[in-house]
């Protein structure tokens, strides 16, 4: 409730509140005040009536004859404020007293009062002594009616209540007037921010001349959106400068795609005549050409592999790599692998094993794509591993409650560094320098193999050790039949 009040209300309801507490306490003590001198108003007048009277009263007291006494009725009647008269002789006994109206309540009844002044029922009893040269003949006491000094404190209460909620307008103006001087620079603050437009980058700036917090503030908020400003047209050349760079990729991408199929058909016949001399060359015994008809055709396919895979990565960034789904059978495809890959893991003393768990069957995938992820994981096993160890480890599991399979590649090789491993994965990229002269290649397989992964809904994930080997992880979806084709359109995207 309280803060969804405006902060202006809230500071002129708090000044308010302090105001009348302010008000409410100056009037209680000035009402304390008043009384207190009322009465001691009340006190000095009665005594100065006292020595007014002494002579009277001491001859009242000592003659004590109605004549003296009737003098003195007649003139304290003079005094509206005297209610009630006691003379008392030196042993407290009442020898006169004296009432301004005959229903008055008897003074007898509290002749026993001190001199100490005494305020009851709107009364003041005073008692004072009747002296004559240091001698204490008796004393008197008085009854003041209070009514005529009470009357003056009404009309001062009066006044003040008056003037009361008089200062507590004025006071709540100047609380408004204050207030909004201290809420404007919020309220310029909020317009500014609302009228700007963020849409199309432009802000408004605030200003002002105070120097204080508020400067701050403003100086604050200036340099957030002179900030935002800058970022937002950083960001905004960032995307253009990567739409403009996409459409170059795409267009690079379909020249190399057109390049890699004007190249591949005469490499094909290059290989094909290669083939025909060989033979040819076996026939008549020409040893020399049939060697050198292998070269070619050794350096034919080699080149053939490397625009082959050119292609498929220029297909893959175009968006054009097709993906052709249907079941197929995890052990067929892993028999195949090791037939394959055998005659090369025998070249480099290693051994091959595989290890099929338990509920691995069909699965439902891109038989092409699944053969040459497999190929290139277990071929870059083999090529960085002599004289070791390749274990091919299938399972299926239930991954985010969908089925999965996993493929687990383990190698004894030369391993990779933590470094090599952050830029695995990057096209045309090799662990080390050495790698090409050493072992060939392109530093292109990885990169295909991942991308045909994610393009059928799955990844490749690697651990590995530098000198210890290491273990590359696919995982396929094993059923894909819930997946439609705006998800491989998708993945197809990137
Ligand atoms: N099993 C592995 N052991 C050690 N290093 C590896 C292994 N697999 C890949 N690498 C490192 O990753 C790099 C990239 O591998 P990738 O398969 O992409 O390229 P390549 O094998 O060099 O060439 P290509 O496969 O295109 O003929 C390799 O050059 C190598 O440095
Ligand atoms: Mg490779």
């Amino acid at each position: 409730m309280w803060h969804n009040i405006s902060i202006r209300s809230q500071l002129v309801i708090l000044f308010a509140l302090l105001l009348t507490f302010v008000e409410a306490g100056t009037l209680a003590l000035a009402y304390w005040f008043d009384i207190k001198e009322r009465r001691s108003l009340a006190i000095e007048q009665t005594r100065t009536l006292g020595r007014t009277l002494n002579h009277d009263l001491l001859k009242a007291l000592l003659n004590q004859q109605a004549s003296v006494y009737s003098d003195i009725s007649f003139r304290l009647s003079g005094f509206d404020s005297v209610a009630a008269l006691a003379l008392l002789d030196g042993k407290d006994k009442v020898v006169y007293q004296y009432q301004q109206q005959q229903n008055m309540q008897s003074i007898l009844d509290i002749t026993h009062i001190e001199t100490i002044p005494q305020f009851t029922g709107g009364f003041l009893l005073l008692r004072q002594p009747l002296k004559s040269d240091n001698y204490v003949f008796g004393s008197v006491i008085f009854k003041i009616d209070l009514a005529a000094y009470n009357t003056q404190l009404k009309e001062h209460l009066f006044v003040l209540l008056l003037i009361f909620p008089l200062e507590l307008f004025v006071g709540l103006a100047i609380a408004w007037r204050i207030s909004r001087a201290y809420t404007q620079p919020f309220t310029v603050l909020a317009d500014a921010m609302k009228a700007s437009d963020v849409q199309n980058n432009e802000y408004q700036y605030v200003s002002t001349r105070a120097k204080n917090e508020i400067a701050d503030l403003y100086e604050g908020y200036n340099l957030l959106i002179r900030q935002i400003e800058k970022t937002t047209d950083g960001l905004r050349q960032a995307i253009c400068h990567r739409e403009q760079s996409d459409v170059a990729n795409q267009a690079k991408s379909a020249f190399l795609a057109n390049m890699s199929h004007e190249l591949r058909t005469p490499l094909n016949a290059i290989i094909g005549y290669s083939e025909i001399i060989r033979e040819n060359s076996l026939e008549t015994h020409q040893s020399e050409l049939v060697r050198d008809s292998e070269n070619i055709n050794v350096a034919g396919r080699h080149l053939l592999s490397l625009i082959n895979s050119v292609l498929d990565l220029s297909k893959i960034e175009a968006g054009k790599m097709d993906v052709h789904l249907e079941p197929v059978s995890v052990k067929s495809v892993l028999y195949e692998l090791v037939s394959t890959i055998n005659p090369l893991v025998d070249k480099k003393h290693n051994r091959l094993t595989v290890e099929v768990k338990n509920g691995v069957d069909i699965i439902t995938t891109d038989l092409t794509k699944l053969r040459q992820i497999l190929i290139n994981l277990v071929s870059n096993a083999n090529k960085f591993t002599s004289n070791g160890e390749i274990k091919i480890e299938v399972w299926c599991a239930e991954y985010r409650d969908a089925g999965c399979c996993y493929f687990k590649i383990r190698d004894t090789g030369i391993g990779m560094s933590p470094e090599t491993l952050k830029k695995l994965f990057t096209p045309f990229t090799q662990a080390e320098k050495y790698t090409t002269r050493d072992f060939g290649g392109t530093g292109l397989g990885l990169t295909i193999s991942k991308r045909f992964c994610q393009l059928l809904g799955g990844d490749i994930t690697v651990e590995s050790e530098l000198g210890k080997g290491s273990a590359f992880t696919v995982r396929l979806p094993a059923a894909q039949s819930d997946i439609s084709n705006k998800d491989v359109e998708k993945r197809k995207a990137g």
